[in-house]
């Protein structure tokens, strides 16, 4: 028997939900069955949301150019101040020096946990979450917290528990705007008040995470940098959602901080980012071109999304056993469990789910087992004729 290296605790405890629950799908397919796959926010698994030509055609440039060198640790210094003038256009002062680009906002995350986060420290993140936000602070000693997102009052902030959760481990105080997985959009008032908690507690800073801005059906996003007066805020945003190019791993982080609180951390961004090289050359050519052009595509593609999320929410107030609350953004639709043999077990009725009528979901206690438990998340991106496909097994599963 061959002896078996020992995995570190850090990297056995990460748990990714949302690809996690595709490991028994693929044992499916291998079966030959068919599996409808409505676990993983990638529009472009998807027909009718591609990435914009435009943006391909200069990505494609950039590769025809020979751009394919290490680009400089920060970014282009085209792209930073595109991006600057982008954040701008949101109501605050972004100079192009406060932007870095990074593989990713995934990356980015992974950066300023490792700049911020000492043993013991604490990352306050809405309840339920982008799975991140809870997997990867403990690979520094630290730990994620969740503060609730209300699922009765439609996954608005619960201000008053992050007031009790506040103390002085929190070096990060998340907000994911509009949520994923909820769809919610926090409004003006619960940004102010957040900013205001932040403001008491000189350690924290906000992280704001806005990678579904443009898709925001309501008209009433906010960027929490523009409302902040004091408090360090960075924000995240880049290709994946909005520009609909997930796969060219580009995003960025522009930082907010008008008292000068985080040039020691900041300084500790910046080493790590030179140690890892550059994010990919020409796919910020092709970021380029999709943030400098005009972004008339952006309300066809919106319109489709909202259109689609309309026909699941249609469908899903006429099933028994199920019941969502309406997405002001993005595209996924948070469904309560409300029976109450489902919903104490969420990740079974989910396996239950695929193994009887091969529909992939992920289950609510993935993004929270908390605040999460009892739900699942589902994307709206399919085409109707799939959609349509998806609820009748759903409702047949339902009623078995
Ligand atoms: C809230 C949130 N942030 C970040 C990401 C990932 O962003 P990126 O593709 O830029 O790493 C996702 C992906 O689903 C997300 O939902």
């Amino acid at each position: 028997m061959v002896e078996q290296v020992e995995v570190s605790i850090r990297a056995s405890s990460i748990e990714y939900a949302i690809r996690d629950v595709v490991v028994p799908a693929i044992e499916l397919e291998k079966q030959g069955h068919d599996i409808i796959r409505l676990n993983i926010g990638d529009p472009l698994a998807y027909d009718g949301l591609p990435t914009p030509i435009h943006m391909i055609d200069e990505y494609k440039n950039a590769l025809d150019r020979q751009n394919n060198g290490y680009g400089p640790s920060y970014g282009l210094d085209e792209l930073r101040k595109a991006i600057s003038l982008s954040e701008c256009s949101k109501g605050w002062d972004c100079n192009s020096d406060n932007v870095y680009v990074t593989h990713g906002v995934t990356e980015a995350l992974q950066v300023i946990f490792a700049a911020f986060l000492q043993e013991n420290d604490t990352v306050l993140a809405p309840g339920p979450h982008y799975p991140p936000y809870m997997a990867y602070p403990q690979m520094y000693g630290a730990k994620t917290v969740e503060y609730r997102l209300k699922s009765s009052d439609n996954w608005g902030i619960d201000l008053e528990d992050i007031r009790r959760k506040m103390n002085d481990s929190v070096k990060l105080l998340v907000l994911i705007n509009p949520n994923n997985p909820t769809g919610n959009i926090a409004t003006r008032f619960e940004i102010e008040q957040l900013i205001e908690i932040a403001e008491e507690w000189p350690k924290c800073t906000i992280i704001a995470d806005e990678i579904y801005d443009g898709l925001d059906f309501s008209n009433s996003f906010i960027s929490v940098a523009s409302v902040s007066e004091k408090v360090p805020v960075i924000t995240l945003n880049g290709v994946s959602k909005v520009y609909f190019a997930p796969g060219w791993r580009i995003g960025y982080m522009a930082w907010h901080d008008p008292e000068n609180r985080l040039s020691l951390v900041r300084d500790g961004v910046e080493r790590i980012l030179r140690s890892r090289l550059c994010a990919s050359t020409p796919a910020q050519y092709g970021y380029l071109a999709g943030l400098e052009s005009s972004h008339d595509w952006l309300s066809s593609h919106r319109a489709l999304t909202e259109k689609r999320m309309n026909y699941c929410l249609k469908r899903i107030n006429e099933i028994d056993g199920i019941s969502c609350e309406s997405p002001q953004g993005a595209f996924y639709l948070f469904v309560r469990l409300t029976k109450p043999e489902h919903f104490k077990d969420d990740k079974k009725w989910v396996l239950d789910l695929l193994h009887q009528e091969h529909v992939l979901v992920v289950h609510g206690s993935g993004f929270s087992p908390e605040f999460g438990a009892g739900h699942f998340r589902m994307v709206c991106l399919p085409q109707i004729s799939v959609l349509e496909e998806a609820f009748i097994r759903i409702e047949r599963f339902l009623s078995s």
